[in-house]
């Protein structure tokens, strides 16, 4: 492993920094926790100061380096917000990040601030259900067409199948969720550096977009290894606890601050209440990945030994499905996460034999909660995507997603083992 032994004193670094980073007390009446700011519109001290905070947040003004920026709205920001914006930069190693009410929302405003009319987008297939949905229904409504990168095409073949496919076309970024939902596929990064690279002009930026949404900011750190922007749920692991929705882009400030501004027009912030149950769960992000990584390695070397099951994908056994992916994670990924990729022996109807009798694992979609989930793909996240395009990509009728919590994990192999004997 790439970053064997820096993980851990990352880890013991960042679990430190998500308990005390940024926060005084002093400025908050002695409050442990920060308060949460439930307002929508601050008073300023004065009609000079209101002027003041609108000419550096509209950008009019730079303002004075460490200067703390007065509030001014909360679809701006708020005390919540940037507490939980820094935390979330410290945890990905880069300057800043920006908050949304749910993944959707960070990615939509990031493609939509990056992708212009008459452009065309990379990406790689799967991608969560409703980014494919947006980038292929929505975006091409706005003149931005979207083309599917190969994951064994080279560096040359993606520049000149897009140059041949696209002649007129300007690049205008490259999307990657990687791990991929659901079927564990990854992307080199480093590799998607190069081919922007291959695209980028004096007038033309092409960053690297990654969801980062299975593995997190601890297991995967691909703003090291080129990312220029990086996406995510943060309603999934780093949330954690199945009961907000949010989403966060992180990134170098000069690409932060465009989306922060698009994202003040679209009007897609987090709001105070939902920011600061984040930040409580922060606080246990990385000895909850760690306890789920545990969990799912057991469950998944019960998996393999069982009749019923065709094949698992997990990123502990990449190098049985996918040997050349195995490269590319052992030099840029730093863990294994907590999802599995169940493809059981028969299709729709042992599928939801399965699904209908598990008790443990609850049947429902999202993913890196404390609860064990369990969902079908194809007829549930990923419903609305081409069933050739689900077949191509290994979307199948037999898979099963598995997000593997914090239950015990003798409980949660005796609930798999007894509703997959019911399949015949
Ligand atoms: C990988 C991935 N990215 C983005 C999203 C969208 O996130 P949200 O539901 O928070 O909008 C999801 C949702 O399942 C996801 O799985």
């Amino acid at each position: 492993m790439p970053w064997h032994g820096e993980p851990i004193e990352m880890k013991k670094k960042q679990s430190t920094a998500m308990l005390g980073l940024g926060y005084d007390a002093a400025n908050y009446h002695g409050s442990m926790k920060q308060p949460i700011f439930q307002t929508s519109t601050y008073e300023f001290p004065n009609a000079e100061a209101g002027k003041q905070f609108f000419a550096w947040a509209t950008g009019k003004e730079e303002p004075p380096l460490n200067t703390q920026m007065g509030h001014i709205y909360s679809r701006l920001g708020s005390p919540n917000t940037a507490l939980l914006e820094e935390r979330l930069a410290h945890l990905d190693q880069i300057d800043e990040a920006a908050v949304f009410g749910s993944g959707m929302a960070a990615i939509s405003a990031t493609l939509l601030e990056f992708c212009r009319p008459g452009s065309v987008l990379l990406h790689t297939n799967p991608v969560y259900g409703g980014t494919h949905s947006f980038m292929v229904n929505y975006l091409e409504e706005f003149d931005i067409r979207c083309f599917q990168i190969q994951h064994q095409w080279s560096i040359e073949k993606v520049v000149a199948n897009v140059q041949s496919t696209f002649p007129d076309r300007p690049v205008s970024g490259f999307f990657t969720e990687s791990p991929a939902n659901p079927t564990m596929d990854i992307y080199s990064i480093q590799k998607a550096k190069k081919i922007c690279e291959a695209f980028r002009s004096e007038e033309q930026f092409v960053p690297v977009i990654v969801d980062n949404t299975y593995l997190g900011p601890v297991l995967s750190q691909q703003h090291k290894n080129g990312a220029d922007l990086v996406v995510y749920s943060l309603t999934k692991n780093i949330a954690g606890h199945s009961d907000v929705i949010a989403g966060a882009v992180t990134g170098k400030t000069e690409l932060i601050s465009r989306i922060k501004k698009a994202r003040t027009f679209i009007g897609g912030i987090l709001g105070p209440m939902d920011s600061w149950l984040i930040l409580r769960s922060l606080e246990t992000y990385t000895i909850r990945i760690q306890a789920q990584e545990e969990n799912t390695r057991k469950v998944a070397k019960f998996l393999v030994t069982h009749p019923s099951v065709e094949e698992i994908r997990y990123l502990g056994n990449i190098t049985d499905w996918n040997p050349e992916q195995q490269v590319i994670f052992s030099k840029e990924y730093g863990g294994i996460g907590s999802m599995i990729a169940l493809y059981i022996k028969g299709g729709e109807k042992e599928a939801f034999t399965v699904l209908n009798n598990i008790q443990v694992f609850k049947l429902g979609v999202s993913l890196g909660s404390t609860e064990s989930l369990a969902e079908h793909p194809y007829s549930m996240t990923h419903a609305k995507v081409d069933d050739t395009l689900k077949e191509e990509i290994n979307i199948t009728e037999s898979l099963i997603r598995l997000s593997i919590g914090l239950e015990d994990c003798n409980d949660l192999i005796h609930d798999l083992n007894t509703a997959l004997n019911l399949i015949n």
